[in-house]
């Protein structure tokens, strides 16, 4: 058996973008990195919990002694992270699209004269969402993140009460803040009970404060 505050705990982390096809060469996605997450699974492995880390096309390699779960599509992710249930704890830092192409072409679309194509969507499954509202096996803690660019904490808290996880990390994704794919980001804790704002600090420093109260909460 590990060592830690975390050995014998069961952690999924989710991280990165995913991608959602439009035909076999063309995608969207979304600026994530991996980075916060991939310092959120570092983390908790150093406190000795037992990671399953399914992560999207990511920027940063996963870190060592987790488990790794590559996944493409939104609905691949929900799929990887019901897959690796039951879990003490889930986190879910992922970038995920929230539509995808609604019919993805089977060959190439081909660029037509005086044509312009038009792309209609559907929506994805919530994965955080579904999680959080499990009626049976259900992690003792879920924490969501919440991108936002405007009105950060009153939209993390409704979010928060919309999906019904425990805790919500709030962060700013603006132009300019380099949350996206910099190596810094200003977090807000957002839970029942109240708000705690954290100052700027490395996204490994937040993710250490993070894994320790994550600890303190499983034992707690
Ligand atoms: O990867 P980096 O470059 O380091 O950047 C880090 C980050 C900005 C991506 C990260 O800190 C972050 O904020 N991740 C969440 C991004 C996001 O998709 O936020 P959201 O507000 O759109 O979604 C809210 C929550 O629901 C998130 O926990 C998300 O993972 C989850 N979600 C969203 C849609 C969906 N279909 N399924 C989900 O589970």
């Amino acid at each position: 058996l590990g060592a830690g505050p975390l050995a014998g705990k069961r952690v999924i982390v989710t991280s990165g973008p995913t991608q959602e096809p439009i035909d076999p060469v063309r995608y969207i996605s979304n600026h994530s990195s991996g980075a916060q997450g991939t310092a959120i699974a570092r983390a908790l492995a150093g406190l000795g919990a037992e990671v399953v880390f399914v992560t999207g096309p990511a920027q940063v390699a996963p870190p060592p002694g987790v488990e790794v779960v590559r996944i493409t599509t939104a609905q691949q992710m929900l799929d990887a992270v019901q897959a690796a249930l039951p879990a003490d704890a889930a986190i879910f830092a992922a970038a995920v699209a929230d539509w995808r192409v609604a019919e993805v072409a089977g060959s190439k679309m081909k660029k037509t004269e005086g044509a312009l194509p038009t792309l209609s969507f559907a929506e994805n499954p919530d994965i955080l969402a579904t999680i959080s509202q499990m009626k049976k096996g259900r992690p003792a803690l879920v924490v969501g993140f919440a991108a936002e660019t405007d009105d950060v904490l009153a939209n993390a808290t409704a979010k928060r009460a919309r999906k019904g996880c425990d805790w919500i990390v709030a962060n700013d994704v603006s132009p300019g803040t380099g949350t996206f794919g910099g190596s810094e980001n200003t977090v807000h804790i957002v839970r029942e009970d109240g708000v705690e704002d954290w100052p700027r600090m490395g996204k490994q420093e937040v993710a250490d404060r993070l894994a320790r109260r994550i600890a303190e909460a499983l034992h707690g």
